[in-house]
């Protein structure tokens, strides 16, 4: 019964929007005559995002018409310049990965843009900034409504465009990597998919910030690009035991910090890899999610094993990495010893298209797309 209504509520919903648009485009003006003021005028809300119409490949990825995102008094509405797209968001498209309580529904961990309007409560941002936020969902779309805490300056020296490419990878390592393994000057670092989007800053990154930087990758031409950009050892995962050639390269006591995409595949190798007082931290589970180990390793070695997810936390938490970001992260970019990685731009309209060019692999760093 409860269905059925909603599906009549959302098709009266989209007549609404139809009848609209049509109004509008006859040039009719704004019944409600009130003022042209985005947050107030009825006339000129409505967007296009991009809809997974059901869990499934990525042709299920749709470009639709829907409402406009309401801000909150601590959030601010961002018209987006760009979105970026991360592994998570294939997850999603295939009902494994469902946004937080509260987010949007539309796929889209990160956005850059200029901001439309702001809560009462916001005094950080005015209308007009430029600036690139991470999210918890809804960057696939023209508007996305983010709280005030979660977004940053664009970085200087960086076009509108291309700082899409920064929140999601810059707070998930930095809230890992340094301010949870505390990854230092001096030590040894580990990347496993050193040629993802994740890869390519994290290499950067702990190269600024003194590390020796080891990672893994598909094919040479992956390896290739992780060395341009500072890797000191590039290890082949497809023709190379990764365990022995660390150990070749740390005179047999393996690498202090290791950031891991793989989870199950890798566990016990990554224990193996690791140094005395070693860390490891899980962030992806490519490799599968269950496994036997041998916990005297653990025991032996002093070795911490840390997993989190970024698009979870609360909130409060997302503000206080987003501000240690702006504090730690955003400096290296100025400076240009860190620099965004953009494999492609695709139009918001051929979502699709790009995912299916991430489900490939055949990318390096980011791929964006472009209302
Ligand atoms: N926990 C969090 O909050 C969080 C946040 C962001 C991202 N992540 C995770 O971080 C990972 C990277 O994300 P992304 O968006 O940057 O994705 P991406 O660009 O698609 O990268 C995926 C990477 O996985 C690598 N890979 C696949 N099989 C591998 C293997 N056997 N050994 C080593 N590397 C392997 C690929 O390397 P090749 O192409 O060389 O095969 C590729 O570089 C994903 O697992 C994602 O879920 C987690």
């Amino acid at each position: 019964m409860k269905k059925k209504k909603r599906r009549k509520t959302r098709k009266k919903n989209v007549q609404k929007r139809k009848k609209r648009r049509r109004r509008r485009e006859r040039g009719e003006p704004c019944p409600q005559e009130i003022s042209t003021d985005f947050d107030c005028c009825e006339w000129n809300k409505e967007m296009k995002a991009v809809v997974i119409t059901t869990p499934g490949g990525p042709e299920v990825l749709q470009l639709q018409e829907v409402e406009d995102p309401h801000i909150g008094d601590d959030e601010v509405l961002i018209r987006v310049e760009a979105t970026a797209l991360n592994r998570a968001d294939t997850v999603q498209r295939m009902g494994s990965y469902p946004p937080p309580k509260g987010a949007s529904p539309y796929p889209g961990l990160e956005c850059s843009g200029t901001i439309e309007s702001i809560g009462k409560k916001v005094s950080r941002w005015k209308v007009g900034d430029q600036v690139c936020a991470l999210l918890a969902g809804g960057g696939y779309a023209e508007k996305v409504a983010v709280p005030a805490g979660q977004v940053l300056p664009v970085p200087p020296g960086i076009s509108l465009k291309d700082a899409a490419s920064f929140p999601e990878v810059s707070c998930t390592v930095w809230s890992t990597v340094f301010m949870m393994s505390r990854l230092s000057k001096g030590e040894t670092f580990l990347i496993h998919g050193g040629s993802s989007g994740i890869g390519t800053f994290a290499i950067q990154i702990a190269k600024y910030r003194g590390a020796t930087v080891f990672v893994t990758a598909g094919s040479e031409e992956k390896l290739a690009f992780c060395k341009d950009i500072g890797a000191d050892v590039c290890i082949n995962y497809k023709t190379e035991d990764f365990v022995a050639r660390v150990k070749e390269k740390t005179g047999g006591q393996g690498v202090d910090v290791i950031l891991d995409c793989m989870g199950a595949s890798y566990y016990q190798r990554n224990l193996d890899s690791l140094n005395f007082d070693g860390r490891l931290f899980i962030i992806g589970f490519q490799g599968g999610t269950s496994t036997q180990t041998d916990l005297r390793t653990l025991f032996a070695k002093r070795l911490t094993v840390q997993g989190a997810d970024l698009r979870n936390r609360s909130v409060e938490n997302k503000a206080v990495i987003v501000s240690e970001v702006e504090k730690n992260v955003w400096p290296a970019i100025a400076e240009g010893k860190v620099k965004p990685v953009v494999y492609k731009h695709f139009p918001l309209s051929e979502a699709a298209e790009a995912h299916r060019l991430m489900e490939s692999s055949q990318h390096v760093g980011k791929i964006l797309l472009v209302p």
